[in-house]
Parts: structure tokens; C-alpha cells; sequence
């Protein structure tokens, strides 16, 4: 048996392409939660804007108010924690990152554009960890593709099976409402934006007559024909199957109309899994554990010059947390304490004396701190499943003041740490080349390099777009390959060789040349 407070926790991320409705769909789940009283509360974290200005302001936003970054409410005896992720495509390792530390996702499809190029991005990375996903249909108020139709395109281009739990009553102009196949109820739409409505009719049988009062006949015939085909298609679902990873709930809604989403929250928190043992490098970590164990995914750079503090994102993965006692900070080996450990509900930080399992604590951190540290009680530990992928943006720093040098060297060090971008060494010269997924990066860390350090740069655009992590079961044929490829071989953080190349298909063609390497698309491939 587990501790309760580590049964009653649900940690899980809003995941989708930018617009499908994420940010609607958080601040409904916060509505329910009585964690906010009206519409609007939750700020849009997106940055559409590809301008950097715009970005900045955004930034600086969220700099004062972190606490968006977990907004945690307790529902039905539960605590439910959602873990906020970037919108903008450039900075989707940090979305990336983020699905390491949570247990579940829920991923929100527009049903007029479908399946999208970032929602089979996210698809992959939850596949990486078999994280078990929900996906919720959105827009259904408007006019988009047929319901059946949306779920043979999830299930190809996602590569998973589907079970839907609730099915559309019409669509568009149509749309009267969800019926909830896993509780049995009918909820009747009424598009009321601010507030949250209950009108569910209870609705065991579909052949009630009472139905009638609500639905026309031929609507009543669609539905019952239509749960009656979904069942033959997709049967029941097979819980086992959700958390494995291996099979995805589906829901209908309208997240803006607050519709369909009480299903959905409903049997989240039913069936969605509480925290589960973590992998570290060493051994597997049981969740029920006696002693504490965590690791930062998240840094959150304070871009308030007169606060210059950073905040490390902690996840507990065993164990208690407690505010003042010591702990194991195992890639520094060295003890740390942190008297103002901060929780985060709703729109607000409090700062909190335990934390479980499951909870995500922010920690003051003065650059202690980098993505992925495990912090345990003494035990040597590393946890895994915060990988790097491979950007598709490479530049060379060039020292713009060679004054500044230093500071320079800083700079480039701790944004690297981050998360912001990624860090190659190349030689000869010891030359520093950065990899991003995206132009607005680059834009960032010259920003921050002027503003938190006072150094300036320039950066040179190489003609690489990928990357690949090499290594070989003969040290002596990795070795003869770095040498061989001296000019394509970037060194990593932990000095690992990367192999950067114009395109996929010099990929190819390398692993042809030398079939004793092997290539890894991510940094974690053991
Ligand atoms: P994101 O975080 O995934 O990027 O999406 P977000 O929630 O910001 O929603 C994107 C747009 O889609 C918003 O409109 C939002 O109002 C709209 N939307 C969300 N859910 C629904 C829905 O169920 N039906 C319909 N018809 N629209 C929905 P916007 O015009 O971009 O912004 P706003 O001015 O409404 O905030």
C-alpha cells in the first residue's frame, strides 16, 4: 500500500499543437479545481510572436509570476498538478523536458486541423517514456472534420490505438453534446464561457423515452447507433493498456464552452496514474521508497535585474521533501538546504515545509543548479529521461568584446545549463558552437548575454541541421572516427562526440562509410 499523499497526487502536462487549445483547456481544468473564479485568470504563455521584444515582455511576465509554470488545485480528494509548457515550436525542449517529470499528458487535437506537425512531435517524446495520453478533441462547436474520421487520423499518424469515452452529439452548428460512454450520462451543451454549468442528464439507457425531452429522435438513434459501433470498433477500455502507454482515451468537447470537459476531468482523475517508480542511472526508485529523492527539469532565469536569483524546478520522485534539511546534490557531491522551497497553487507560490511525490517544488538557486541534477539523501543517484535532441540551428560564438571574455564564458556556461540551447566544443580552437531548434533562441541568449552579463557576441551560422550521437562498442574505431571526421565533431556538455552533419541523408551515407558506429538521434541512449 502506498502513502495516500503520493495515491491522491496526479501530475501531468496539457500538451498540443499551438492553438488546438491548451491554454483554454488549463484554465477550464482550474475553473473546475475552484482554483480561479473566472475566465482570463491564466495568462497566455504563448509567444506567437516571432519577436523577440515581444518574447522578452513575455518572459519578464512569467519571471514575476513563475508560479505558472505549475499550477497545482486540489479536485475530488486529489491533488492535481499541471505542469505548463512552452506554446512556441522554438522552445519545444522545453516542453520536452517538462514531459520528464510528469506522469500523464492529456493531449488537446484541434478537430478542423487534426493532427498536426507538433502533436506527432509530442507523440514521439511521450512514446519515448511509455507515458500514458488522453486525447481531447477540441472545437467541436465548429464545423471540422467527422468524428470517426479524426480518430482514424490519430490512430496512423500518432501510431496508437484509440478507446473513445465519449462521443459527439453533432458537430458544428449541429453539436448538442457529449454522452459519456465511460459514466453513462449525457451532458447537454450550453456554451457559457465564464462560469462552470452542470447539465447532466443521467442517462443509463439510451432508450429512455425521457430523452426525448432533451434530444430529437433521429438524434437519439445516431447516438445510440453510434456508441453502439464505437463499442464493436474499440470495446471497452483496458486500463493496463492506458498506463502502459500502449492505448489513448479519447474525449469530445468544446474547451472554450466549457464543454465536455467535466467528463474528461472526471475520468482523468479516475483512471490517470499517480506517481510511478523512476529510472535512475544506478537502479530503479520506487515511488514508495522512505528516503527523498528528485531532479530539476526546469530552470527559470529571473529577468528582473534586481533579482537575479534563478528558480530550479524540483520533481520528487521518492520519499518526503522538507524545507530546511539537508540534501545529496549528486553531480556536485556536496550538501544543500533550502529554506524557502516554493509550492505552487493555482496562480500562486507559498513556500512549503513537505512536498510528496509527484510534487514539483521550486528551489532558490544561485547556479547550483543544472537540467537534470538529482538531489537524494546521500545516495549516488542519476536520474534518467532527460535527453538533448538534436537541434536543427547551429551557430558559431564569436567574442564580440574581447574584454568581457569571461563574462562570456559564464554566460554561454549557465544558459547552456538552463536548457536554453545546447553547447558543442569543436576543434581545433576550442570553438563554441550552439545548437537550437529555433532563431528566437539564438535571439534570447544574445539578450541575456548583454543584459545578465554584460558580454557581447555574434553568431556565425553553420551549414549543419542535424546531429547525432555517436559511440561504438570498439573504443579504438570511435576514436579513429572523431579524428577522421575532426571537422564535423562537436564535444558535448559531459564531452560526449556528436556528429553534425549538412543533412539526414550525409547521416545516411556516414553510416554506410562506418557501420562500427552507431548514431543516436538523442543524448540518452543507453
Ligand atoms: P493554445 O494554448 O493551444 O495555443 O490555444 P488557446 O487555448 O490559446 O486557444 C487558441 C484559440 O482557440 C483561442 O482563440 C481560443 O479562444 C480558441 N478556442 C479554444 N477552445 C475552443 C473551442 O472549444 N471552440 C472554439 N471555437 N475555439 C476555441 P484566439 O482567437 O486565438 O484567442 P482569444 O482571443 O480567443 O484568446
Amino acid at each position: 500500500m502506498l502513502n495516500p499523499e503520493i495515491e491522491k497526487r496526479k501530475t501531468f502536462a496539457i500538451i498540443s499543437h499551438p492553438d488546438a487549445g491548451k491554454t483554454t483547456l488549463t484554465e477550464k481544468f482550474l475553473l473546475f479545481g475552484g482554483a480561479i473564479n473566472t475566465a482570463g485568470a491564466v495568462k497566455r504563455n504563448k509567444a506567437n510572436q516571432s519577436n523577440t521584444s515581444d518574447f522578452m515582455e513575455i518572459e519578464k511576465q512569467r519571471g514575476i509570476s513563475v508560479a505558472t509554470s505549475v499550477m497545482g488545485f486540489e479536485y475530488s480528494g486529489k491533488r492535481i498538478n499541471i505542469l505548463d509548457t512552452p506554446g512556441h515550436k522554438d522552445f519545444a525542449e522545453d516542453t520536452y523536458r517538462t514531459l520528464s517529470a510528469v506522469d500523464s499528458v492529456i493531449l488537446v487535437v484541434d478537430c478542423v486541423k487534426g493532427v498536426e506537425e507538433q502533436t506527432e512531435k509530442l507523440m514521439s517524446v511521450c512514446r519515448m517514456r511509455n507515458t500514458p495520453v488522453i486525447i481531447f478533441i477540441n472545437k467541436m462547436d465548429r464545423e471540422g472534420k467527422e468524428a470517426y474520421d479524426l480518430l482514424d487520423e490519430i490512430e496512423e499518424k500518432l501510431n496508437i490505438s484509440l478507446c473513445p469515452l465519449s462521443w459527439p452529439i453533432g458537430q458544428g452548428h449541429t453539436f448538442k453534446g457529449v454522452y459519456s460512454i465511460y459514466n453513462k450520462h449525457l451532458n447537454l451543451f450550453n456554451s457559457d464561457k465564464t462560469k462552470v454549468t452542470d447539465s447532466v442528464v443521467a442517462a443509463n439507457d439510451l432508450n429512455d423515452p425521457s430523452l426525448l425531452n432533451y434530444l430529437k429522435e433521429n438524434e437519439i438513434n445516431t447516438l445510440k447507433d453510434d456508441v453502439e459501433l464505437v463499442d464493436g470498433i474499440y470495446g471497452k477500455i483496458d486500463k493496463d493498456l492506458y498506463t502502459d502507454g500502449l492505448v489513448a482515451p479519447v474525449f469530445f468537447g468544446s474547451a472554450i464552452n466549457n464543454f465536455g470537459i467535466k467528463e474528461l476531468l472526471d475520468t482523468f482523475i479516475d483512471i490517470a496514474p499517480s506517481p510511478r517508480h523512476r529510472e535512475a542511472e544506478e537502479r530503479d526508485v520506487l515511488v514508495g521508497e522512505k528516503n527523498f529523492s528528485g531532479f530539476v527539469f526546469k530552470i527559470h532565469a529571473n529577468l528582473d535585474p534586481k533579482h537575479r536569483d534563478r528558480i530550479a524546478f524540483l520533481r520528487i520522485c521518492s520519499g518526503k521533501f522538507e524545507r530546511n534539511k539537508f540534501y545529496y546534490h549528486t553531480r556536485q557531491d556536496k550538501k544543500l538546504k533550502f529554506s524557502n522551497p516554493m509550492d505552487f497553487m493555482a496562480n500562486e507560490k507559498s513556500i512549503v515545509e513537505e512536498a510528496w511525490p509527484g510534487d514539483v517544488v521550486g528551489l532558490y538557486d544561485s547556479g547550483n543548479f543544472k537540467i537534470g541534477d538529482t538531489l537524494t539523501e546521500g545516495e549516488k543517484l542519476q536520474f534518467k529521461g532527460i535527453p538533448s535532441f538534436s537541434p536543427s540551428i547551429f551557430k558559431e560564438v564569436e567574442n564580440m568584446d574581447p574584454m568581457r571574455t569571461k563574462q562570456l564564458e559564464k554566460g554561454i556556461e549557465q544558459l547552456t545549463d538552463e536548457g536554453v540551447a545546447q553547447l558543442f566544443v569543436m576543434q581545433p580552437g576550442n570553438r563554441k558552437v550552439i545548437g537550437a531548434v529555433g532563431e528566437l533562441q539564438f535571439e534570447v541568449i544574445n539578450f541575456r548575454l548583454e543584459h545578465e552579463y554584460g558580454a557581447k557576441c555574434r553568431f556565425r551560422t553553420l551549414s549543419y541541421t542535424r546531429s547525432s550521437w555517436v559511440t561504438s562498442t570498439d573504443r579504438k574505431k570511435l576514436e579513429e572516427f572523431v579524428k577522421r571526421k575532426q571537422q564535423h565533431i562537436g564535444f558535448d556538455k559531459e564531452a560526449n562526440p556528436v556528429y553534425l552533419a549538412d543533412s539526414e541523408y550525409m547521416i545516411n551515407l556516414t553510416k554506410q562509410d562506418y557501420p562500427d558506429i552507431e548514431f543516436h538521434k538523442t543524448s540518452e541512449f543507453k
